[in-house]
């Protein structure tokens, strides 16, 4: 399958990524930094010359996902664009993805892409175009400085990686081991964020709150120092990070919650099952009753703060009984929103070679309930905020004329008819109604609390 000779040297591009939001943040990296390099964003629609599959390898759909994806790129005309497998697919299975997909041009890691203008150069050639590298020196040194953002909210990348080795998760081995950026590389990017138009970041990492560094006095800091100090940007109104691991809790980033008005009241804090016994076979490290105390006293440092979670279900050797635990504990938390997911074994990891997987049947079952539960409070905890006054950042049009979208400081969607108001406003509404996925809200002539 050949490509147009106005792809040798590509043009245009479109960066699609799956997964997490760290995926995100990687794919938006990519295109600012083709950008840069005089590439520019295929119009909406249009055929971009190089398309960049930024993928995931959490669970098994999303792999298949991507051969599909690299299936349907190929036109009518039989040509196709220069195509790019970037992320943690290409991390995992590189050399698989060659041998499966024979058209695809460039496979790049998650800890390789600011190599991508040199591995487009040499697919243009024709040459074999593959990084999976993990370099000691980290891409972000690399990379151009921060561009002026579409949006108001921005994801900041402050760590990766991971060291703790849950037993379902490739996580380890595609974003490697666990690694801090330096706090001035992380302020200086987030000044440069503000300077675009940014009012709200979110600090990113797979153990986001495991961020350790020094500061400019040579002090050793955590998350919450960050947090801090990030907070004395003053047109930066907000903060948000995400993922934490409970272990990583610290003292000092429960008491931030309590006394840091830019930290959001929300807290995604996984616990992955309700069940003692499952969350050892898991290596999770924390007990039911250690998560369950730390999130007790984050709510004495912050009563009204929303908790999210992920949970898997059908982890193998997971008995009804003790899946039953794991609706006990969402009953325990009252959390605001949730992710759940079936268990999916990832080539590699050591839950994936353990007896007892759990039939597909099961798993349905067990998944269906936990949903109904976690909507049922997810239900309850939106209703409560009818009646209060709270500021929102509005971030994008709603569907209706005049309509505009924010987002409260416990994350939840809120849309308001303002057309006097633009997109990075924040304001103070009162809640009016609400819904199990968003609220609406009126502008308020009362100050938010
Ligand atoms: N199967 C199902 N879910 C998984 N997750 C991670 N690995 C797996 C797996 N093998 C879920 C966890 C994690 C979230 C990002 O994805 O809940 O917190
Ligand atoms: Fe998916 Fe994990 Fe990679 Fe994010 S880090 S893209 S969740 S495999």
């Amino acid at each position: 399958m050949n490509r147009n000779d106005a792809q040798k040297t590509p043009a245009t591009f479109h960066v699609k990524s799956f997964g997490c939001q760290m995926n995100v943040y990687d794919g938006e990296r990519m295109a600012e930094m083709l950008g840069t390099r005089g590439m520019t964003p295929a119009a909406e629609g249009a055929e971009a010359d190089l398309v960049i599959l930024n993928t995931c390898h959490i669970r098994e759909k999303a792999v298949d996902k991507v051969y599909s994806d690299i299936g349907r790129l190929t036109r009518e005309d039989g040509t196709r664009p220069m195509i790019a497998v970037a992320g943690c697919v290409a991390q995992a299975e590189g050399g698989e993805i060659q041998r499966r997909a024979r058209n695809v041009d460039i496979v790049v890691g998650p800890q390789a892409y600011h190599r991508l203008p040199d591995l487009i150069d040499k697919a243009g050639r024709g040459e074999e175009a593959v990084d999976t590298d993990m370099p000691l020196a980290s891409k972000f040194g690399a990379l151009p400085a921060r561009t002026r953002q579409a949006r108001p909210t921005a994801f900041l990348t402050i760590m990766e990686g991971c060291d703790k080795f849950c037993t379902y998760c490739v996580v380890p081995y595609t974003r490697g081991a666990e690694i801090s950026r330096s706090w001035s590389a992380i302020l200086d990017e987030a000044k440069a964020l503000v300077d675009g138009g940014v009012r709200e970041i979110t600090l990113l990492g797979q153990n986001v709150n495991a961020w350790t560094g020094e500061d400019d006095k040579g002090r050793t800091q955590g998350m919450d120092g960050l947090a801090r100090e990030l907070a004395k940007i003053s047109d930066l109104k907000r903060i948000r990070y995400t993922t934490s691991h409970p272990n990583d809790m610290s003292d000092g980033l429960i008491a931030a919650h309590g006394d840091e008005p830019k930290l959001m009241p929300f807290l995604h804090l996984p616990v992955q099952s309700g069940n003692d016994r499952i969350l050892k076979a898991m290596n999770r490290s924390h007990s039911v009753d250690s998560y369950l105390r730390i999130i007790e006293r984050v709510r004495e440092a912050r009563p009204d703060i929303a908790l999210s979670g992920d949970f898997i279900v059908g982890f193998p050797g997971e008995s009804d009984a003790e899946f039953e635990d794991t609706l006990k504990i969402v009953d325990q938390v009252r959390y605001a929103q949730c992710y759940s997911f079936k268990y999916s074994p990832r080539p590699g990891t050591p839950a994936a070679d353990m007896d007892h997987q759990i039939p597909a049947e099961v798993m349905d079952e067990r998944l269906a309930r936990l949903q109904a539960l976690i909507n049922q409070h997810q239900v309850t905890f939106n209703a409560a905020t009818v009646g209060r006054t709270t500021d929102i950042l509005l971030e994008r049009k709603g569907r209706h004329p005049g309509q505009l979208i924010g987002k409260s400081p416990w994350l939840q969607s809120v849309v308001v008819t303002a057309p006097e108001l633009a997109i990075g406003d924040m304001i103070d509404v009162d809640i009016i109604s609400a819904g199990p996925n968003s609220l609406a809200g009126e502008l308020s002539r009362r100050k938010a609390a």
